[in-house]
């Protein structure tokens, strides 16, 4: 019994309480009246029961009569079997209804802007009155299933002796890679604190102390421009652990996974993940996140096309860092011309001038057999290479890049994903990996300076500490990621704990020793105080349930999401503030440290 009062969830009432007097509460999520009785379809976080309320029992059909959408009731009454022919197999409730004796009006509620099992509600209806979508089965499903899964984690953690502790939410800057939320700090003029991008220093500082196993389940806030799976503030399970090699952590890891999503949703991921280089990702599928459900690959034809007299190929290769490579869609000669036409225009999107093609239409008869405005180009030597090596036949279509690498790699990996989503080339099955071997930097086009492609605390692979220094560009990292369906949904490493090593990557980033010591004068003090060899990782929460649920994007996972422009239709937030708090904040005043 739930309480003495109130006996059952609504959603819980079946056969087993056959003429048992019930007492249930919740919404009003439906009423029909049907020719002097009336039904209720009353709604509550488990779920639909069905109430009937007879003219008899006037004093309950007088209140029933007046109950709109979205009311509070109470209602006590019998439950009883429905009627034949009006079961509903669908709902847990679907073969009962309760007989109603007594109905209490808790509250009324004006008429809501839409039903809760509409289907096509706009987004921003849907934020603004996020109270009243929460309401919808749907929501109250993906929140369940998130509370399912925080626990599992949980308790996984907690068996490995995993310790919770909590970390600060006002901060001093985490370079993730994004911009930082600033708190201006009321009693330290001109200060500010900074949000956490991710724990990281911290559960580094954390291992240093001797912790040895930590996780938390912890909000991260990251000022970056905004996608379907990105949210300014979002959740992270963070984990770190002491003396432990990276691929201990990762098989750590991915039993964890492969446990939460067979206990929370039934998926049995196969295992092991298979291991993917980073730059065999970027060579097959264009992506460090491949979806490998799509069986469309993109082969390299860049030493193939070395001499080629074809002026776009040429220029592509003649570039520093140029491409070419092609995309095989099995029986892509049935595409039109409109729709080539259309995969070009999507190609431009992402850097590509062009996208050349070959149709084979008999792979024995060169050059004939192909139908194609760049064969002229090219001899029947080549034409065989390439339908060698992509393994065309007769019917299949070739897609070329050609560019620098980059552009090649986005744009024939994003037309990679449309093509074999549009095409259905893909298999149903959970496609699980992990990325290895990532560079440890990336060029910054823009200001021409090395970046870290994690974070600047990660360790070079065992081996490569000496090509740090003879050319940082080509050193390999100990970090990983992991990726399902093509998200990815947690990335980590081993950090470094040496000091000499973390001074070197700080020089390589261009930090003089002023900003060193400004920045991580705390880290590099606790790095000399005895630093265990460490690492660990943190997956993203939202991803793996939006996952879970099917979902394209987090926001159906988190009560309370932001809009693509950061915002907060609900609350209104962000907001200005009013005068009164700005000169407390002297913030017009405010200038920058340099
Ligand atoms: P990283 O930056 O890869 O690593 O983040 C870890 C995981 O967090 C998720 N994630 C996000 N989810 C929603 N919205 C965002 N804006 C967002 N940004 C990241 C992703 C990602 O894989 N400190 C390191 C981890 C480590 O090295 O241990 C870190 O934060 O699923
Ligand atoms: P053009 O010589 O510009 O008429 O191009 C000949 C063919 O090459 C057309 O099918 C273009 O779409 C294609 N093309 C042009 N530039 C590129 C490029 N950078 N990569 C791939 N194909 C291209």
């Amino acid at each position: 019994m739930l309480s003495k009062v109130r006996t059952n969830y609504c959603g819980r009432v079946n056969q087993e309480y056959l003429n048992k007097t019930v007492n249930v509460m919740g919404w009003v999520h439906r009423r029909r009246d049907h020719g002097g009785v009336i039904f209720i379809d009353l709604r509550d976080i488990e779920g639909i029961l069905q109430v009937v309320v007879d003219p008899d029992t006037e004093e309950a059909f007088n209140l029933a009569d007046k109950v709109r959408n979205e009311f509070v009731v109470e209602v006590t009454g019998k439950v009883r079997s429905r009627p034949e022919g009006t079961i509903n197999q669908s709902l847990f409730t679907g073969e009962v209804e309760v007989l109603v004796k007594t109905i209490k009006i808790l509250n009324d509620a004006q008429s809501p802007p839409f039903l809760m099992d509409d289907l096509v509600i706009t987004e921003s209806v849907r934020l603004e009155h996020r109270f009243l979508d929460l309401r919808r089965p749907d929501m109250q499903k993906n929140l369940k299933l998130r509370h399912r899964v925080s626990w599992l984690v949980r308790s996984y953690l907690n068996d490995q002796n995993f310790l919770d502790i909590e970390t600060p939410m006002l901060t001093k800057s985490t370079p993730e890679g994004a911009r930082d939320y600033l708190v201006p700090s009321r009693v330290n003029e001109k200060q500010f604190f900074a949000l956490p991008q991710s724990p990281q220093l911290f559960k580094q500082l954390l291992m240093i102390a001797g912790y040895d196993r930590y996780y938390q389940i912890v909000k991260c806030f990251r000022d970056e421009d905004l996608r379907a799976d990105r949210q300014p503030e979002f959740t992270q399970i963070d984990i770190e652990t002491s003396f432990m090699k990276r691929d201990e952590i990762m098989k750590l890891m991915e039993s964890m996974i492969k446990e939460i999503f067979e206990r929370a949703v039934n998926v049995n991921l196969p295992t092991p993940f298979p291991r993917l280089s980073y730059s065999d990702a970027m060579d097959l599928y264009g992506s460090d996140k491949p979806d490998t459900r799509i069986q469309l690959v993109i082969t390299e034809l860049s030493q193939i096309m070395e001499g080629v007299e074809f002026q776009v190929f040429k220029d592509a290769l003649e570039q520093k860092d140029g491409r070419v490579a092609a995309l095989k869609i099995p029986r892509g000669n049935e595409l039109s011309r409109k729709e080539i036409d259309e995969y070009t225009d999507y190609v431009r999107d992402f850097g590509a001038k062009g996208l050349a093609y070959i149709k084979i239409i008999d792979a024995e008869k060169l050059p004939d057999g192909l139908q194609s405005p760049i064969v002229k180009f090219l001899s029947n030597d080549i034409l065989k290479m390439i339908i060698e090596k992509t393994g065309a036949v007769s019917g299949d279509l070739i897609f070329f890049g050609a560019d620098k690498r980059k552009i090649v790699n986005e744009s024939l990996g994003a037309l990679r994903l449309k093509i074999g989503t549009e095409r259905k080339i893909y298999s149903e099955e959970w496609s699980p990996l992990w990325i290895i071997d990532f560079p440890m930097f990336e060029r910054n086009d823009e200001t021409g300076g090395l970046e870290s492609l994690h974070h600047p605390f990660t360790s070079p692979r065992p081996g490569h500490l000496k090509v740090l220094s003879d050319s940082p560009e080509t050193a390999l990292s100990d970090a990983y990621d992991m990726v399902i369906n093509g998200w990815e949904v947690g990335g980590g490493s081993i950090r470094i704990n040496k000091i000499e090593v973390q001074k070197k990557i700080f020089e390589i980033l261009d930090l003089d020793k002023r900003e060193m010591e400004e920045k991580f004068g705390f880290l590099m003090r606790a790095l000399q105080s005895g630093a265990p060899p460490h690492g660990g990782i943190a997956f993203g929460l939202d991803r793996i349930v939006a996952l879970m649920c099917r979902s394209d994007s987090i926001r159906d996972v988190i009560a309370f999401p932001k809009t693509q422009k950061a915002q907060d239709l609900l609350v209104g937030a962000p907001d200005f503030v009013d005068e009164k708090q700005l000169r407390d904040l002297q913030l017009r005043h405010v200038q920058s440290r340099s």
